[in-house]
C-alpha cells in the first residue's frame, strides 16, 4: 500500500496554466487537452474552461500588451509563468475580477509552483498593468493585434473579403449560441421547444429549416428533454443545412465522405424516408466510434466503414451513388468561435496541404457519383482557396460536372456555392456547393 502517496490538487488557474500550456507548446487541441480538467469539481471546471476559453481567445492581443511590460521575453522553458501572467490580464481586462484579487491570486498560484521565483516578476508586471492600463491596451490596439488572430490569417481575410473583413475578425471573438437539432423521427419540433420551455430552457425556431432550434443560453445536455433516448442533438444551424441540401429520396444509395463524428450521418437519416442506404466512411477510426455512439443514441442505422476515402478500390462496390456527401477536412475558420485554439494552432502553410487534399477527395469520389446524382460539398472554412476556387478548379478538371445554383435565404452567393460568415444569422462560417453530373 502506498500510504504516503499524496494526491496533489490542482487549482482551477493551474489546470488552466497547464491546459493553455498543452495548447501552445505541444500543439495539443484545446478540446483535447481540456480532459486535464476532469479532475476538478463543477464549479472549478466551468472557472477552467472559461479561462482558457478567453485567455486563448485574446492571447495574441493580451501577448502584445505583455509584451510592453517585459524587458525581455520569457524563454521557452518559463512558458507557464507567460501563460500565467497572460491568464491575470485576461481577468483583469475581461473577467472584471477586482485587481487585488486577480493580481494576489496570480502570485499564489506562482508560489504553490516549482517557480515561486517568479512570484515578483508577476507581481511587478500585473501592478505596472493597472498603473499604465490606458495607454498600453491602446498601443496594442493601434496595431491588428487587436483582433487577436494570427497575421497570415487576417491578410487572408482581408483578400477574400475585403471590408467584410473586419466584421468576421470581430464575430469570431463572440460567444457562439448553442443550437439543437430535434429528431424529427421521434418528435415535432414545436412540441420539443415547449418541453424546452417547460424546463425554463428559452429557444428560438431556426428559420432554415424545420428541426432546427437555437437556445437562448447553453445548458448542458443533460437538461434536454430525452436527449439520451435520442430525441435532439447540439449542432449548429449552419452545419444542420447539409441534409437538407443533399435532399435525399426513397430507395437512394447516400454516401457521407468524411461523416465523423456524424452529426450530419444522423441529420440525413433523420429527415430522410426510411428505405434510404447510407454509407459512412471516415479514415480516423476513434471518431468512427463516436458516429456508431451517436446512430445508437439516436436508433438509426448505417453501414459505418474505417477507410480512406481516397483509397476507393478498397472500399467501393461499384454501385453508384445518387446522393454524395463531402464535408472535407478544412482549416475550420468558420468556427473560430467555437474553437479559439484554431488562431494559435493553423499555419498559412496548412491551407495549401488542405486545399490539396480537398481537391483529391473531390476528384477520388466524383466517379462513385451516378449519372444526374447530387454531390454536395461542404467545409466550415471562410477561406476563398477551400470553398468557391475550389469548385471552379474542379470544373475545369471535370467537363462531366455542373454546380447548380443554391438559390436560399441565408448567407451569399459565391461565383460557386454559398457562403455563410461567422455569425450571420448566429450561425457558424459555412460554404455549401451543389454539383450534378451530366
Ligand atoms: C469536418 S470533419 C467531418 C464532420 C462530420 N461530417 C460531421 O458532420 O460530424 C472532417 C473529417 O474528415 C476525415 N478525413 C480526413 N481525411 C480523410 C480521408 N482521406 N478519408 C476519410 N476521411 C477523412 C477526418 O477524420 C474528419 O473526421
Amino acid at each position: 500500500m502506498n500510504s504516503n502517496k499524496k494526491t496533489i490538487v490542482l487549482s482551477a488557474r493551474q489546470t488552466a496554466v497547464n491546459i493553455i500550456c498543452a495548447v501552445v507548446q505541444q500543439g495539443k487541441s484545446l478540446t483535447e487537452a481540456l480532459s486535464l480538467a476532469d479532475s476538478l469539481d463543477l464549479r472549478d471546471r466551468a472557472f477552467c474552461r472559461e479561462l482558457c476559453y478567453g485567455t486563448i481567445r485574446w492571447y495574441s492581443r493580451l501577448d502584445a500588451i505583455l509584451g510592453q511590460l517585459l524587458k525581455k521575453s520569457f524563454k521557452s522553458k518559463d512558458t507557464d509563468i507567460k501563460v500565467l501572467a497572460l491568464l491575470g490580464l485576461y481577468q483583469i481586462i475581461y473577467l472584471n475580477t477586482p485587481d487585488h484579487a486577480a493580481v494576489s491570486e496570480t502570485v499564489n498560484t506562482c508560489a504553490k509552483s516549482r517557480k515561486s521565483w517568479a512570484k515578483g516578476l508577476l507581481n511587478g508586471v500585473l501592478r505596472s498593468f493597472l498603473r499604465e492600463r490606458e495607454a498600453l491596451e491602446s498601443n496594442a490596439d493601434s496595431s491588428d493585434a487587436q483582433y487577436a488572430h494570427p497575421e497570415w490569417l487576417v491578410k487572408q481575410l482581408q483578400q477574400d473579403w475585403g471590408d467584410r473583413s473586419t466584421e468576421i475578425l470581430q464575430a469570431n471573438n463572440e460567444h457562439p449560441p448553442m443550437s439543437i437539432r430535434v429528431n424529427l423521427q421521434q418528435n415535432e419540433r414545436e412540441a420539443y421547444l415547449a418541453e424546452l420551455n417547460e424546463q425554463s430552457i428559452e429557444a428560438t425556431l431556426n428559420p432554415y429549416n424545420n428541426c432546427g432550434l437555437t437556445l437562448e443560453k447553453p445548458v448542458s445536455v443533460e437538461q434536454l428533454p430525452n436527449f439520451w433516448q435520442g430525441a435532439s442533438s447540439v449542432q449548429d444551424c449552419a452545419a444542420q443545412l447539409a441534409a437538407d441540401l443533399l435532399d435525399a429520396q426513397a430507395g437512394q444509395r447516400v454516401l457521407d465522405v468524411c461523416a465523423a463524428p456524424g452529426g450530419k450521418t444522423a441529420h440525413i437519416l433523420e429527415r430522410s424516408p426510411s428505405d434510404i442506404t447510407l454509407t459512412a466512411i471516415d479514415i480516423d477510426e476513434r471518431r468512427n466510434q463516436r458516429v456508431m455512439e451517436n446512430l445508437e443514441r439516436l436508433q438509426l442505422n448505417a453501414e459505418v466503414l474505417t477507410v480512406d476515402a481516397l483509397e476507393t478500390k478498397e472500399w467501393f462496390d461499384g454501385s453508384a451513388f445518387q446522393r454524395i456527401l463531402i464535408d472535407a477536412p478544412c482549416s475550420a475558420t468558420g468556427v473560430i468561435r467555437r474553437h479559439p485554439d484554431i488562431k494559435l494552432l493553423r499555419k498559412a502553410s496548412d491551407i495549401t496541404k488542405l486545399v490539396e487534399l480537398q481537391a483529391q477527395l473531390l476528384d477520388a469520389i466524383w466517379p462513385l457519383l451516378d449519372n444526374n446524382g447530387v454531390l454536395i460539398y461542404a467545409t466550415c472554412s471562410i477561406l476563398a482557396a477551400e470553398n468557391s476556387q475550389q469548385i471552379t478548379s474542379f470544373l475545369k478538371r471535370h467537363p462531366d460536372a455542373k454546380s447548380v445554383k443554391i438559390d436560399a435565404s441565408w448567407g451569399q452567393t459565391c461565383d460557386h456555392g454559398r457562403q455563410i460568415l461567422p455569425g450571420e444569422q448566429q450561425m457558424d462560417g459555412f460554404y455549401y456547393a451543389c454539383l450534378t453530373k451530366s
